[in-house]
């Protein structure tokens, strides 16, 4: 158990925006916070944060509670790891027991395994067996320094050197295994994963080694083989290089696809390359990078996939507000391709394609273009598919130009352009609204919910439940004439009762006049349920209602806990009934 004291100080230590903006972007909107939301994909920020009740919600995807609730999520912790996790970065001394069962120490370990394994690939690289290796390296133009910088290494093809190495520094066999760099083969005994292959260390932004991409020397498949998810490392979350390119002056980075485009790269004098290793650019990965760029140049792979994806990225990156362009390599395969062909021309010509790269607009107008052969009646379908692509542009002033250009190309007044994408813009806008009306509409039937699984059977009684949770969590100077009338056995529903019981004990045990805050609920509730909580905190309706609507929802609860006594009575309790009827009276006046 976490005393309160420890607790209180671990909070006053901690404060909820500066937490929270060290993973995103937030906005000052009055005395809140509002960004796009770190936990699902949106266009418009619905994802608040509220210092005031220290609390965060989200209203598109309905996570929220307390700044520890924010850490277990986004860190992917549990309650008392996220506190570990706090009280680290508040440096505060903190227990040790249960060290097992901690993802937190489990996570601390798997990165210390990981830099002991890079450590120990780089140095097998200068050994007899790894010769080959350096070899391999050298036949593709990659020298000592780019080595050195990277931290590339070589696993060698005896089964059990890695593992030896890490039991001799004194890892134990469970966290080996959780590292994802050695497993149970066939006859049980422990060996190493990676064999035969020069070993690419990912680093995450704190310096952590998080996970290995090894490719094949000798053609075995697959070629590139990655470290499979792990506490610490799950796909599409990382970009490989970004914690070195997170430094560089320019004020643009360039995304690739692999550890050899930026290796090549960065031996050229670029630092601001990145790749995403071969997958899709994840939201997450657009989100990562919009905290340090505003513009990207996207250099994928010469070939039909490398088009898909970056197709992918564009879409991704515009989302998240950044400034895109589109770099067309000539024949090449890819960007290390590019530098291996032109040697000492490289730098200079890889700087004029950078110049060079045309925008997301211009590239995606580009292609439909090509696709559409040149025939004056495919003016139309051209102007068409045009006039949906400047559509996704939100920015007036960069509409603008584009529409001007498309007037002089094909002789059409601006305004017929403009006219004509803010036509489409309603058409799209009401297709949205009607989408979200459809899923208010189920939200408010209670049917899909998770947490207040009764809200559906008990629709009227569990509304007026909630509006009075949050009544007296923001009127909390009335929560004992509030208490003097209902309690929570009077709740229909068992989740919103939970909720009420967990009010009345604080009200019994709190000094002087105190309110209740997000934390008084995180040891009774899982995390889905903290968040219908936080929902409670963030509601702004509340702030502004009054008692005499408050003592309504009293009385809608306890008609409708009695309307279902009766349908499950023998009519033979009268005074129920009576009682039922004064009840539903009151509710009318
Ligand atoms: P590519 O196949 O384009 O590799 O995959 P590459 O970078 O050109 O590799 P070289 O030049 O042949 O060495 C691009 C990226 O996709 C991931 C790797 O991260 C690679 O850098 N990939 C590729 C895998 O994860 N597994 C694979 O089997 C292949
Ligand atoms: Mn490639």
């Amino acid at each position: 158990m976490i005393s309160q004291q420890f607790l209180d100080e671990l909070l006053s230590k901690n404060d909820i925006v500066s937490v929270v903006s060290s993973y995103i972007l937030l906005k000052r909107v009055g005395g809140d916070f509002v960004a796009l939301c770190p936990f699902h994909n949106e266009k418009t920020a619905s994802f608040h944060v509220y210092p005031q009740s220290d609390s965060f919600y989200c209203f598109g995807c309905e996570t929220g509670g307390s700044i520890i609730t924010f850490v277990q999520k986004i860190e992917n912790l549990s309650y008392i790891d996220a506190v570990r996790f706090l009280a680290q970065k508040s440096k505060m001394s903190f227990f040790e027991d249960d060290k097992e069962n901690s993802k937190f120490f489990k996570k601390n370990e798997i990165f210390r395994v990981n830099r002991e394994a890079a450590k120990f690939f780089y140095s097998s690289l200068y050994t007899k067996e790894g010769s080959n290796a350096l070899l391999y390296l050298k036949s593709r133009g990659v020298n000592e320094k780019a080595i050195r910088h990277f931290g590339i290494g070589y696993s060698d093809s005896s089964k059990f050197s890695l593992c030896n190495h890490l039991f001799k520094s004194g890892f134990e066999e469970e966290i080996l295994k959780e590292s994802g760099l050695v497993f149970n083969n066939k006859t049980a005994s422990l060996s190493d994963r990676f064999l035969n292959r020069i070993m690419f260390p990912i680093i995450d932004l704190n310096g952590n080694v998080i996970g290995f991409g090894g490719r094949s020397i000798n053609d075995s498949y697959p070629k590139y083989l990655n470290t499979k998810e792990t506490l610490v490392f799950k796909k599409g979350t990382n970009l490989f290089s970004l914690n070195f390119a997170k430094k560089t002056k320019e004020n643009f980075l360039i995304l690739t696809e692999g550890y050899m485009d930026v290796i090549s790269l960065f031996q050229l004098g670029f630092e601001n390359i990145i790749a995403t290793l071969g997958t899709a650019l994840t939201f997450f990965q657009s989100r990562l990078l919009s905290k340090y760029t505003n513009n990207v140049v996207i250099a994928y792979d010469n070939d039909e996939a490398g088009q898909r994806a970056t197709d992918r990225a564009i879409s991704f990156l515009r989302n998240e507000g950044i400034f895109v362009k589109v770099l067309k390599l000539e024949k090449e395969k890819d960007p290390d391709e590019f530098v291996q062909t032109y040697k000492e021309q490289a730098v200079y010509r890889f700087s004029k394609l950078i110049k060079e790269a045309k925008s997301d607009i211009e590239y995606r107008l580009q292609k439909i273009k090509n696709s559409i052969s040149d025939n004056s009646d495919n003016e139309i379908i051209y102007l068409q598919k045009a006039i949906k692509v400047l559509c996704s542009i939100k920015n007036k002033m960069e509409r603008e130009i584009w529409a001007k250009r498309l007037s002089s190309e094909f002789g059409i007044d601006k305004k017929t352009i403009i006219h004509q994408i803010e036509l489409k813009e309603v058409k799209q806008k009401k297709k949205s609204f009607k989408e979200e009306i459809k899923n208010i509409k189920v939200s408010l039937s209670g049917r899909n919910d998770i947490v207040n699984k009764e809200k559906a059977k008990f629709l009227k009684a569990a509304s007026a439940e909630e509006l009075l949770i949050s009544y007296i969590i923001h009127h909390f100077e009335d929560v004992d004439i509030i208490f003097k009338k209902i309690s929570s056995r009077d709740f229909c529903t068992n989740f919103n009762a939970r909720v009420m019981k967990c009010i009345e004990d604080f009200v019994k045990q709190r000094k002087m006049s105190q309110n209740i805050t997000i934390h008084d609920f995180q040891n009774n509730f899982s995390v889905s349920e903290i968040g219908r909580i936080a929902k409670f905190f963030a509601s702004d309706i509340s702030k502004k209602d009054s008692i005499v609507n408050a003592f309504n929802y009293i009385d809608v609860v306890f008609s409708e806990k009695m309307r279902e006594r009766i349908f499950k009575s023998d009519f033979s309790e009268v005074d129920t009934i009576k009682d039922y009827i004064n009840v539903l009276k009151r509710c009318k006046k």
